[in-house]
């Protein structure tokens, strides 16, 4: 892949997914498909981003989505610094403003920001001189886990529109499932969400989403199943009366996705609480499960955006 169209793609950062229309989230993922083979081939480097320094800035722990995009970065050929937080100058006080101005002198042209307050790579973004991504913040958006699960859906079933998406668990706290249902109802897929009334939020109608408290109904004729943990880092008190009884609530196995359609997809943006909200019989069941796609597709897609947002015009 060597030309790139960027009047397709007409923003400087890429903070959430509800700002993105149709047309650019399919230039994304149109772009990430192109890297697919790419990452398959022995030889995976590029030189696209030669020259080009990008950062990682990862407040929370991760290994997925950090992984990934020091892998994307790399295989096009950018300098990749990761900034290790728990040995940096934010323990000694430092407040993230101060430490993105610091890096900000030293001219990187991408900051790829996780943190656990809702809304701090939008704060970046205002304050530096380079292209934001925002690899997840707080309880908010994880815009490039939706294009990477989107990806994955696409390349699985050929299209987004009309599909049942059916995504199951701790929404309440789930910044994945925000972004998805943002990507899924621009893509004209009709999505549902499925989990226990306390975990659902109380506006989520207004998300566009149908509402179901019943595995039963909320599976029903589903081409894909999404499954999310619980997210107890985000929760105060207990959300479930007990492990137990949301496994046999609420987890995904054979029994409950009978009802889903016959080649319905299993997808789960890790990491898994076998269990919990899955059964290992699922999971590892490759005819059905998407999950290690799921990762593959993750580095596709952070190099798609990182060549959207960094490459220069001229090249
Ligand atoms: N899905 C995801 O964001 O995983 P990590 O927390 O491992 O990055």
């Amino acid at each position: 892949m060597t030309h790139l169209d960027k009047t397709r793609f007409a923003h400087r950062h890429l903070l959430d997914i509800a700002r993105l229309n149709a047309a650019e989230i399919k230039f994304l993922l149109d772009v990430a498909e192109g890297y697919v083979s790419k990452s398959r081939a022995r030889d995976k480097k590029l030189s696209l981003l030669h020259g080009r320094t990008q950062i990682n800035l990862f407040f929370e722990n991760s290994t997925r989505t950090r992984t990934s995009f020091e892998l994307a970065g790399k295989r096009l050929g950018a300098d990749v610094i990761n900034m290790s937080v728990s040995s940096s100058s934010v323990k000694k006080g430092e407040t993230l403003i101060d430490t993105a101005m610091t890096l900000n002198a030293m001219h990187p042209d991408v900051l790829v920001i996780r943190h656990s307050d809702s809304g701090a790579p939008h704060l970046l973004a205002q304050k530096v001189d380079c292209a934001v991504i925002n690899a997840g913040d707080g309880s908010h958006e994880h815009p490039t886990q939706a294009l990477l699960d989107a990806l994955t859906i696409r390349n699985r079933k050929g299209r987004l529109q009309g599909l049942i998406v059916a995504i199951c668990g701790d929404i309440l706290n789930s910044r994945v499932a925000r972004s998805n249902i943002a990507l899924l109802n621009i893509m004209g897929a009709r999505v549902r969400v499925v989990g226990p009334t306390t975990l659902i939020p109380s506006n989520a109608k207004a998300l566009g989403v149908e509402v179901y408290h019943s595995m039963k109904e909320g599976l029903k004729d589903a081409d894909i199943v999404m499954m999310l943990r619980l997210q107890t880092e985000r929760m105060q008190g207990a959300f479930v009366p007990s492990v137990r009884e949301y496994f046999h609530l609420f987890g995904l196995d054979q029994n409950k996705l009978k009802v889903a359609k016959p080649d319905a997809l299993i997808m789960h943006p890790g990491p898994m609480n076998r269990g919990v909200e899955i059964d290992s019989e699922i999971a590892d069941d490759l005819n059905i499960s998407a999950i290690s796609e799921q990762v593959e597709m993750g580095v596709a897609v952070r190099m798609a955006c990182l060549d959207v947002l960094t490459r220069g015009d001229a090249e």
